[in-house]
């Protein structure tokens, strides 16, 4: 199905993301539950920043109607050419139990890349704190922060960083860490935290949060998880005066800014307004949202 064909293009939307049919590459066991899924779409994984998002459906039947927003874990490369995309997900409901049965060579439709991606990131350190399967976007952020890959067509240019860079990253239980080989390989610093003991802190990522924040205050702090997670982040920067991205994981119905499904409130001169997750976000800066 065509979505495109159907409407006009709504204001904002990113005129770079395409619509287009992907083939599985491979499917791999990360954690519990939880699984990557690679792309072969050379086209999207050349346009892509970290923290931009694509929308996956089947390539066949209506059933799910509507796509599912990922965001980018990486690209790859195939003969020293950018190939496709990895995704990292968990399995929650109707469309991810159908994506962990896909195999190499089926093939599925994709439309991305979508909104707008975190910053590059400021001179200093930063901090990423991710929640749960939030932890996802983080590894492109790492890599190209710490100078190992670029992203995006031109590519960004960024300072290298690798030092100063941590991943705060908190689960349930040890069995949903995800990942943790592809973000320890470009050295940045990890601490873990369970809410069971089983691994790492026992206890929320935010106490590690305050941790750091005491000891070797950041530059910026990127954040995505659960949303109680995100406003306690939000609420320590604040204190903190540390600046705070937020990549929000709102419902969303169309991806590209249509339907207004995906709304949240921000702050403006005179008040609050909407702004569309989709196409505004779905990385805002915390000071900026009304929480
Ligand atoms: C910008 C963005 C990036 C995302 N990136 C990732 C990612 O990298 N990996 C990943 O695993 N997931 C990610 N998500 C969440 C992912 O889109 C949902 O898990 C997915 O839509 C569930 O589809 P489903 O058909 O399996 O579940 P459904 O059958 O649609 O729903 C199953 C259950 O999950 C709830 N649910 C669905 N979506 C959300 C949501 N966004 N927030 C809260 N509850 C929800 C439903 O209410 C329902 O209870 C992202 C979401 C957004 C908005
Ligand atoms: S999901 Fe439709 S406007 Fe954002």
């Amino acid at each position: 199905m065509k979505l495109m064909g159907l409407i006009s293009t709504p204001p904002g939307m990113r005129t770079d993301a395409i619509e287009t049919t992907a083939t599985v590459v491979e499917q791999v066991r990360m954690a519990r539950d939880t699984y990557r899924l690679r792309l072969r779409c050379p086209d999207v994984a050349k346009r892509i920043v970290p923290g931009q998002f694509f929308m996956v459906r089947p390539s066949t039947g209506s059933d799910p109607l509507l796509g599912r927003p990922f965001a980018l874990y990486d690209v790859f490369e195939e003969n020293g050419a950018l190939a496709g995309i990895d995704f990292g997900y968990l399995v929650v409901g109707k469309l991810t139990s159908e994506m962990s049965r896909w195999q190499p060579g089926d093939m599925v439709r994709i439309w991305g890349p979508l909104g707008n991606g975190f910053p590059t990131p400021p001179p200093g350190r930063l901090i990423m704190v991710g929640g749960g399967i939030g932890q996802t976007p983080f590894l492109a952020v790492s890599r190209e922060a710490s100078g190992a890959r670029r992203y995006g067509r031109p590519a960004r240019t960024i300072s290298a960083n690798a030092e100063r860079l941590t991943l705060l990253y908190g689960v349930r239980s040890r069995e949903y860490l995800a990942g943790l080989d592809d973000f320890r390989r470009d050295g940045l610093t990890i601490r873990l935290s369970t809410d069971d003991g089983s691994e790492g802190h026992h206890g929320y990522v935010t106490e590690l949060l305050d941790e750091e924040i005491a000891s070797d205050p950041p530059a910026a702090v990127y954040c995505c998880g659960p949303e109680p997670m995100m406003h306690a982040v939000s609420e320590r920067c604040e204190r903190a005066c540390v600046p705070c991205w937020l990549s929000l994981e709102s419902p969303m119905a169309c991806g590209f800014g249509a339907c207004f499904s995906c709304v949240v409130k921000v702050k403006t001169g005179d008040g609050w307004d909407y702004r569309r997750s989709c196409v505004e976000g779905p990385v805002f800066r915390a000071d900026e949202l009304v929480l």
